[in-house]
């Protein structure tokens, strides 16, 4: 086809900005990091927009999932058949081949080790902006010897390494040379204020559940033992002193399931305590609503490895209107305003977080003051479409 002189300077200047994400956390598979890259991607020009990601799960299943997911994107979505992208030299080509092919000349890293290694082919293939963003298990690798070299390596050959907030970065930034770390720059997750909103239908939730008129403390994460999930079953003793007919309710599926059933049993508060399992995302909302507190008291685990980077359940809590009870791992205390959007307690400690949500619970006018802040404050600054600005202008 023959194109004009216009025309061809308008391909090329189209090609100029386009953007290849390279990850291993992209819906449908759950979690935070999964969170953060989907919704920034919808906040980017879908047309300059080609996103390289594992499948979700092997099997047919994992295959069928993640095509169903991709094709209701407005952007495109190349899925390697490997669950885990790793940068091999396979792996490496083929991003290198979608950078070409797609005319792609900036390249973000959804998460950067360990996929940042592929920074030098890509750079060497027409990259000219390459940005690599850290969650919260960066600043615990930062601890290891062999990660922060790794780091390190990424940090040099990357334009920017981004952090969500002053924990992140006081970690992430000892593993990288000066010159790297001088150009860290900040890129926290947000929430979307319009999915997450007071009123999301939790009534329904509750009358479906069994739990109309019962005070209801909510915690919606993946069950691993950093979330707190188990502080929260040994607190429900303490509660329901106070609150005889308050219910824990544990949103989210994950490996340490069967370890909190257990414990409900051994506690013996399993009257008091619903599991939902994992959720699909249209869910979420409804079920935030069905509390009258969050609660997630998350803690540092294995000498810091193990640590909360920020915790997007806080922020989608209070868009929702609900006082927040956090744990103070990592950079979670960012993402409440202590005393005022809620509170922060010690991680793991039973006594701090049955007495602040014995306290929240009996006190609808603190709540609603907590939860009224935290909306606000949600809305002030944690709106997915502020922050997607930054990356725009990173990239
Ligand atoms: N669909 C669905 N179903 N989503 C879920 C479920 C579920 O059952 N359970 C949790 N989620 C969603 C939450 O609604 C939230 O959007 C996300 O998964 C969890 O995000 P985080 O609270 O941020 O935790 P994380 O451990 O998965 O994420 C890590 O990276 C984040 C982004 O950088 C941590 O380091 C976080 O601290 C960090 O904010």
């Amino acid at each position: 086809m023959h194109r004009t002189a216009t025309q061809k300077t308008a391909t090329r200047k189209t090609a100029m900005h386009k953007t290849l994400v390279v990850t291993n956390d992209f819906p449908p598979r759950p979690g935070g990091i999964q969170a953060f890259l989907h919704n920034m991607a919808l906040r980017l020009d879908p047309e300059r927009l080609v996103v390289y990601a594992s499948t979700w799960k092997r099997g047919r299943e994992g295959a069928e999932a993640s095509a169903a997911f991709d094709a209701e994107q407005p952007f495109t979505v190349v899925r390697d058949a490997t669950t885990m992208l790793l940068p091999t030299p396979g792996a490496t080509r083929t991003a290198v081949r979608l950078l070409r092919e797609h005319g792609c000349t900036s390249v973000w890293f959804g998460a950067a080790a360990p996929l940042g290694l592929m920074a030098p082919a890509l750079r060497k293939a027409g990259a000219e902006r390459l940005v690599a963003t850290t969650h919260g298990h960066e600043a615990g690798w930062a601890q290891l010897p062999a990660a922060r070299q790794l780091l390190r390596r990424i940090g040099e050959s990357t334009d920017t390494i981004t952090y969500l907030g002053e924990y992140t970065r006081s970690r992430i930034a000892t593993a990288l040379t000066p010159d790297a770390a001088s150009r860290m720059a900040q890129l926290p997750p947000g929430v979307d204020e319009k999915t997450f909103h007071p009123g999301s239908g939790g009534d329904v939730v509750r009358a479906r559940l069994g739990l109309t008129d019962r005070p209801v403390v909510v915690c919606v994460s993946r069950l691993v033992p950093r979330k707190g999930q188990d502080t929260l079953i040994l607190a429900m003793p303490r509660i329901l002193a106070a609150e005889p007919d308050a219910v824990l309710l544990i949103v989210g599926g994950g490996p340490y399931e069967k370890e909190l059933r257990k414990l409900a049993r051994e506690t013996r508060v399993t009257d008091s305590v619903r599991f939902t399992g994992t959720l699909p995302w249209s869910e979420l909302p409804a079920h935030y609503g069905a509390g009258d507190v969050f609660a997630m008291p998350c803690r540092t685990r294995r000498g810091g490895l193990d640590v909360e980077g920020l915790g997007i359940v806080y922020l989608e809590a209070s868009a929702t209107g609900l006082p927040v009870v956090a744990g103070d791992s990592g950079g979670a205390p960012d993402a409440v305003l202590d005393g005022e959007t809620g509170w922060v307690v010690r991680g793991g400690s039973v006594e701090e977080t049955a007495e602040r949500i014995t306290v929240l619970l009996g006190d609808a006018e603190l709540r609603r003051r907590m939860g009224e802040r935290g909306r606000e404050w949600v809305e002030e600054k944690w709106r997915w479409d502020l922050l997607a600005e930054k990356l725009k202008a990173l990239l």
